[in-house]
């Protein structure tokens, strides 16, 4: 089954030069990080892959229900160089796990529908998205949603299909209008979109499931939070506590917006079912 996108975002051939090199990460990862070009995704002409419906996993949550590819069918779909990269969870500034659903991307998605947090209108950023179950919810709620991955491919063959999945038939010519989809870098996206002349809109709220388990890539992460929100607006970011054997984690980032000064935050969810998570709630401090 396949689906062309009625998309009318540009894709930009543009390359940023990036100011700032961070400190922690190898030479080799940043300019793997960096060779991934950052830019909207133009689906108008690409061939979304539908799966047939045994393919399709169903989240219930209150009154939703999120339509998903199943975990095979995505290593199937994926497009990844190779199998070992398909295989693994993490292959540091080339793949960087988007093809599977982490736990937090449930607990967010649970979160976000089961407290109303997002109204029909509002602006969405889904940084990290990889399956994109909580930009989903967001999505059917109404909101208009920013897909945002590192890899091209996962937003192509896995994110921008399950929003296909969870589109009524009379919106799919116009899906393009209720969401978009841009690849790359934190980094080069908060200068190419959010810094100098070409200033994007902000967001009514940014979220992010699984990200901060790469310590060195915190002030990134922060720092395009703090360009791409709105003054008034709302962070939902879902982790685990400790991430063992990568290294970073939810009290690492915390430190860091201590640190930092510009969020007021505060836990608004945590369980130990298994690993420990938390959801954390940011918004900009009242500065007079
Ligand atoms: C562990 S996966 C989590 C995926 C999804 N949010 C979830 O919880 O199921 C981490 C995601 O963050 C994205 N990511 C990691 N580092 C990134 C970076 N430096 N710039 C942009 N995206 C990044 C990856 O592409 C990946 O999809």
């Amino acid at each position: 089954m396949t689906f062309r996108f009625n998309f009318s975002g540009s894709s930009s051939d543009e390359t940023v030069t990036p100011p700032l090199i961070e400190k922690s990460i190898s030479d080799y990862e940043q300019h793997q990080a960096l060779s991934i070009k950052c830019e909207f995704i133009n689906l108008e002409n690409i061939k979304v892959k539908l799966p047939s419906s045994e393919n399709v996993n169903v989240m219930k949550c209150a009154h939703m229900e999120i339509k998903y590819i199943k975990q095979n069918e995505v290593a199937r779909l994926g497009e990844l160089e190779t199998i070992e990269e398909k295989k693994s969870d993490l292959v540091p500034g080339k793949y960087e796990g988007g093809l599977k659903v982490w736990e937090c991307a449930i607990d967010l998605t649970q979160f976000l529908i089961e407290n109303n947090c997002i109204q029909t209108g509002n602006t969405v950023l889904e940084l990290g998205c990889g399956v994109g179950l909580p930009g989903i919810a967001a999505y059917i709620i109404g909101g208009i949603v920013t897909f945002q991955d590192f890899n091209s491919e996962v937003l192509e063959c896995v994110t921008a299909p399950n929003v296909i999945l969870n589109t009524i038939e009379e919106e799919k010519t116009s899906v393009s209008k209720k969401c978009q989809f841009i690849c790359g870098d934190w980094q080069q996206m908060k200068h190419k979109y959010f810094c100098g002349k070409q200033k994007n809109n902000k967001y009514d709220y940014i979220i992010t499931s699984e990200t901060l388990y790469e310590k060195c890539n915190h002030r990134k992460l922060l720092d395009l939070m703090k360009a791409a929100l709105k003054l008034d607006g709302i962070i939902y970011l879902a982790s685990k506590v400790h991430y063992f054997g990568v290294g970073g984690g939810i009290l690492d980032f915390e430190k860091l917006l201590a640190k930092d000064n510009t969020f007021d935050f505060s836990t608004v969810f945590r369980t130990e079912e298994g690993v420990e998570r938390r959801i954390l709630k940011l918004s900009f401090k009242n500065i007079m």
